[in-house]
């Protein structure tokens, strides 16, 4: 068994504890333990303070899995808490991996969704988030993907890289379309609700979807290691169970009581990180705007990335946009290069994690964009 290599975090291992300006990140602004704590009444910052460090339930700790329920408007045995969305994609996508079988998964996406079913042998299908169809995620491409052998649908909405977001019809029909043929549908959430157009509803709703979500992105707390799934379905959720006792066993319980604190404070938590989010991609309209001959992009229509690529330069570049984001270290900016989602022609731009800092890394960016296309054009 084969895993390949993480490009993106061997990337930001690489270059991120020095780097002046962040914004290869997909985070938003950061908080501290005791910011968090800031949030509680006395007695539970008592009980934070004073709690045993055991282990938690496998499950999830039940004060926790009911914030999260109450949130997500289902019930609370629906909960099942794990370390991280990675856990539940690592749970998922182990239990898919029968012989033959097959999962679809979003081109470009975050590496986990490919890596993990390559590495157990499952055929991974992908459907293109295209810049050429506005990174639509089309659910016509998603359906005819799919066949007999197909275990899971996977869509994550909003879309990392790109920001794309699925409508509610949209997300309605493929959970019926994947109810039909007992095709699992898994939708990734980790930065709902986050938005910057349309606003779209959690699966959560719908009754044959398992959602999985966090609070690494739009709680912007991944210190936590926090995730959760919803499943309605009482087998599968048995299932889950048995791999996250052999995984991790459960998650720890200091995370697990910042989480809930962080869960029922919710609108200040995510309230500041969509302020953020809204601010600077305000900014970053303005950037691209004035850098156009440059650089081509898509505005996100949620999330916290961009996903932009080079107009411009030798043709080297405009095919592979990792040089540009070498280039920019130089700089003291930290991009994403594409090649990390499979996608090299274009660059992951975080917009929320620099928090206030934005704008001073905004113009340091422009900079470098107006020198290196300087350089380019006398190559
Ligand atoms: C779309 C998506 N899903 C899941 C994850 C996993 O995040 P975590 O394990 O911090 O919840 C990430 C992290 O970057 C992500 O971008």
């Amino acid at each position: 068994m084969q895993l390949k290599p993480f490009l993106l975090d061997a990337w930001l291992d690489h270059y991120e504890h020095d780097i002046e300006f962040n914004l290869a990140a997909s985070t938003g602004p950061t908080w501290t333990v005791n910011d968090i704590l800031a949030l509680a009444d006395d007695e539970t910052r008592h009980r934070f303070l004073n709690h045993n460090l055991v282990y938690s339930r496998p499950a999830g700790a039940n004060s926790l899995r009911e914030a999260i329920a109450e949130m997500q408007r289902v019930p609370v045995e629906a909960v099942q808490i794990v370390t991280g969305a990675s856990e539940a994609l690592v749970a998922l996508m182990w239990l898919a991996a029968e012989p033959g079988a097959n999962v679809i998964i979003p081109l470009p996406g975050f590496t986990t969704f490919s890596a993990l079913p390559e590495s157990l042998g499952l055929e991974t299908r992908c459907y293109r988030v295209r810049r050429e169809n506005g990174f639509r995620i089309d659910p016509d491409e998603i359906k005819r993907l799919a066949d007999s052998k197909t275990k899971l649908i996977l869509i994550n909405s909003p879309h990392n890289p790109t920001g794309a977001t699925i409508g509610d019809d949209e997300m309605e029909a493929l959970h019926d379309f994947t109810a039909d043929r007992g095709i699992q549908l898994v939708s990734d959430e980790v930065y709902h609700p986050i938005y910057h157009g349309r606003q779209t509803k959690s699966a959560a709703r719908l009754p044959h979807a398992t959602v999985i979500s966090d609070l690494s992105k739009a709680f912007s707390i991944a210190g936590v290691r926090t995730g959760w799934m919803i499943e309605h379905d009482a087998q599968r959720r048995q299932q889950y169970w048995t791999a996250r006792a052999y995984f991790s066993i459960s998650n720890t319980t200091t995370g697990e009581i910042l989480s809930e604190i962080a869960i029922r404070k919710r609108e200040a938590v995510l309230g500041k990180t969509q302020e953020v989010a809204t601010r600077n991609l305000k900014l970053l309209e303005r950037l691209m705007a004035d850098h156009r001959d440059v650089l081509g992009w898509i505005p996100p229509q949620g999330g916290m990335t961009a996903f932009p690529w080079l107009v411009s330069g030798e043709l080297l570049s405009l095919e592979n946009a990792r040089p540009f984001c070498q280039a920019a270290t130089e700089c003291g900016i930290l991009l994403a290069p594409g090649d990390c989602f499979d996608a090299p022609s274009h660059f992951r731009l975080g917009f929320a994690a620099a928090g206030d800092n934005f704008s001073k890394a905004l113009d340091r960016f422009g900079a470098f964009v107006k020198s290196w296309s300087a350089r380019m054009v006398t190559v």
